[in-house]
């Protein structure tokens, strides 16, 4: 499949689901069959990155990378990569509740967001 057809919510979906890490690789830009699919993975990614920065999930947990089927070596390489990166890391710590996740009014979330 193609790097464009990934939906954010697959990779939310798999930390949810107790991933201690989420790799995507797809074709070198220029070469996607579907011309555009891994540029706007790229976009996605990029802000997937930030969301996830958010919920506290460290950079070496996420990543994207180009690997064509002819590079066997740079395929080994990077998935031996992520490992090890992410084992450095250690499992993936649950998140906090978020302070919303408690049943709230709508004046009571504004009152939190304004102090
Ligand atoms: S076919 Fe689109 S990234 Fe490979």
């Amino acid at each position: 499949m193609c790097t464009g057809r990934i939906d954010p919510q697959f990779v939310l979906k798999a930390f949810e689901k107790g991933a201690d890490g989420v790799l995507i690789l797809g074709c070198h830009p220029g070469d996607c069959h579907y011309r555009e699919g891994n540029y706007n993975a790229l976009r996605r990614f990029h802000l997937l990155k930030k969301m996830l920065d958010q919920f506290g999930i460290e950079d070496g947990r996420f990543r994207l990378d180009w690997v064509s089927a002819s590079e066997a070596e740079k395929f080994v390489g990077v998935i031996n990569d992520m490992v090890k990166k992410v084992k450095a890391l250690g499992p993936l710590k649950p998140a906090p509740p978020l302070p919303l996740s408690k049943k709230k009014g709508r004046g009571d979330i504004q009152a939190e967001a304004h102090g």
